[in-house]
């Protein structure tokens, strides 16, 4: 299996974008399943999350200064959808604001996966050699086994906060 970092950033964003559309679909009235749709999106999103805010960009920003700008813009879309996703996890899908919460966090998260892929992977992997993708990779796979997995737990919590004051 691969280790090469954006490949695996690529196949998160596949599998969440997968539970968007699962979530698009389902009707007015599957309440239960679009809690269970939302639970996983939440939790697929603050590992990813994570991982992006502690390693990936902070690597980047280091190793490819002409990128910085996308950087920081990329830490307030996060942080947006942090904001969101904190909220929504603490509503029931009963809640009338349910389904209209989750669509804004769809459509901003959508925006964020595009700029990523479309604008700086590519730069990514035009200025790291498939050595330093392939370790942090490897770095990644790591860190997943202990990243926060719910916005309540320490490391996340912590993240937005550092956001809000930051
Ligand atoms: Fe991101
Ligand atoms: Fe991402």
């Amino acid at each position: 299996m691969s280790t090469d970092a954006i490949v695996l950033l690529k196949a998160d964003h596949k599998e969440v974008k997968a539970l968007f559309r699962r979530f698009e679909k389902a009707g007015k009235g599957a309440r239960k399943e679009k809690g269970h749709l939302v639970a996983k999106m939440i939790e697929l999103l603050t590992v990813h999350t994570y991982l992006e805010n502690e390693l990936v960009y902070p690597e980047v920003r280091r190793i490819l200064p002409d990128l910085e700008d996308d950087i920081l813009e990329s830490y307030e879309e996060h942080h947006v959808a942090d904001v969101l996703i904190r909220e929504l996890a603490a509503l029931s899908p009963d809640h009338e604001r349910f389904d209209a919460k989750t669509t804004v966090l769809i459509e901003s998260v959508e925006h964020h996966i595009e700029e990523e892929e479309q604008e700086w992977f590519p730069e990514v992997r035009a200025g790291l050699g498939r050595k330093q993708l392939s370790e942090m990779g490897a770095r990644m796979l790591e860190m997943k086994k202990t990243a926060p997995r719910s916005p309540a737990q320490p490391g996340a919590l912590r993240k937005a906060v550092d956001a809000v004051l930051a």
